[in-house]
């Protein structure tokens, strides 16, 4: 019963005209009707995307800062977001935890700040290479996330978003197992810390060189519910997989 999510995470990439066309491009295609699509832009075309995307697509920013409006140059607050009719906000890509230094606490104030300010939650979680050859990954991962829930007990509208950091724009996708493996011990984790109910409900996507060719044998995962998708988001093959499902 958990909806299949699809989200494009553009990055730093596009200009006006190249999102425009990617929009129009999602605006056109046949999507399955049961999968909840989320293109997250950069913060300069949040707006024109919001303004053309039809046939379901909402948008998402990628980043939010942890306090309201006020003397914070150069950051958004959820309430401007939502000012601006965007109802998603992706917090914690492993981009800006490795090249902005955010810490496991900020990203969870920015997800408290997030929640309180009315939006929705693309969470991302996941180990490096090192962490992964030192055996660490669920240890990586539920430190990640426990640091979030000593900040936020209701996780009602959070999507997690698993994306092991060598997976991210390598080509290297994980495999079907390496996916299922972290999902379903992130859903334990969920269970053991919050309850039954957020660890059946909470939809958990995998990050990291997801393409047309490999979305649909992920999909066949019993905790995979959807994805986070980069570079193959601002292609047409992006069609293919959100209706990976159908
Ligand atoms: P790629 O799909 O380009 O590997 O990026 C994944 C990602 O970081 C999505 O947030």
């Amino acid at each position: 019963t958990r909806k299949f999510f699809v989200g494009g995470n553009f990055k730093s990439n596009g200009t006006i005209t190249q999102i425009r066309s990617i929009i129009e491009g999602l605006n056109k295609a046949s999507l399955d009707p049961n999968v909840e699509v989320v293109i997250s832009p950069p913060a300069i075309y949040l707006l024109l995307a919001n303004e053309i995307a039809s046939n379901g697509v909402q948008v998402a920013a990628q980043n939010v800062y942890d306090k309201g409006n006020g003397a914070y140059t150069g950051e958004i607050s959820a309430a401007q977001l939502k000012d601006a009719g965007i109802n998603w906000v992706i917090i914690g890509h492993s981009e800006r935890r490795a090249l902005l230094g955010e810490s496991d606490k900020f990203v969870a104030l920015k997800t408290k700040a997030a929640l309180a300010g009315g939006l929705s939650v693309i969470l991302c979680i996941g180990e490096s290479l090192e962490e992964r050859e030192a055996g660490t990954t669920i240890d990586v991962v539920t430190r990640q996330l426990k640091a979030v829930a000593d900040e936020v007990s209701d996780w009602s509208n959070i999507v997690i978003a698993y994306e092991p950091v060598w997976a991210i724009g390598t080509g290297k996708v994980a495999t079907t197992e390496q996916a299922q493996e972290v999902h379903a011990a992130i859903r334990e984790w969920l269970k053991k810390t919050l309850s039954a109910e957020a660890a059946e409900k909470t939809r958990i996507l995998y990050g990291g060189s997801v393409t047309d060719k490999n979305a649909k044998d992920l999909a066949t995962q019993p905790d995979v519910d959807g994805f986070l998708v980069g570079g193959a988001s601002l292609k047409p093959a992006f069609v293919d997989i959100i209706n990976s499902t159908a």
